[in-house]
């Protein structure tokens, strides 16, 4: 079944310092997602540590946190039929030395922490991170 989905995405600071936010936002484009807001916003520690609180717990929060506020972002809602699978699957696995071609990921990653991208995993979580950078 299919459904007109609005998923969250993160062009993380790696890929905005390599100035490569206008690449990938046409490859989203062109696999059919609309943008349907977009911002270039740089957070606060505490603010990521909020963000990415589902991940507390793991060894890796406090460099993840750290590395999402060390520069600007760009924070985007998709809309697309399935966005929120259609998006994971563009970007590409977690980590790019595991992510096949044609992914973003793959493209432009640069490590398991710096993915250049970030996507809502669940439905559930996508109103949770668009309500997050998006509260109007
Ligand atoms: P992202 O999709 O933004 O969600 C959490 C981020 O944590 C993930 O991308 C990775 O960049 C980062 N991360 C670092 N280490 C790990 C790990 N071992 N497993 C999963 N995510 C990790």
């Amino acid at each position: 079944m299919s459904s007109l989905e609005q998923t969250l995405s993160i062009i993380k600071p790696d890929a905005v310092e390599r100035n490569l936010d206008n690449e990938i936002k046409d490859i989203f484009k062109n696999k059919g997602f609309k943008i349907v807001k977009e911002k270039k916003i740089q957070i606060t520690k505490l603010e990521a540590e909020q963000f990415y609180k589902v991940h507390e717990t793991k060894p890796f929060y406090v460099d993840l946190c750290a590395y999402l506020s060390s520069g600007p972002i760009v924070v985007m809602i998709l809309e697309k039929e399935n966005a929120i699978i259609a998006n994971r699957e563009l970007m590409g696995a977690t980590n790019p030395k595991d992510a096949i071609e044609g992914t973003i990921r793959k493209k432009f990653g640069l490590s398991i922490d710096k993915n250049s991208v970030h996507g809502s995993d669940s439905i559930d979580n996508a109103k949770i991170e668009i309500n997050f950078f998006f509260k109007d």
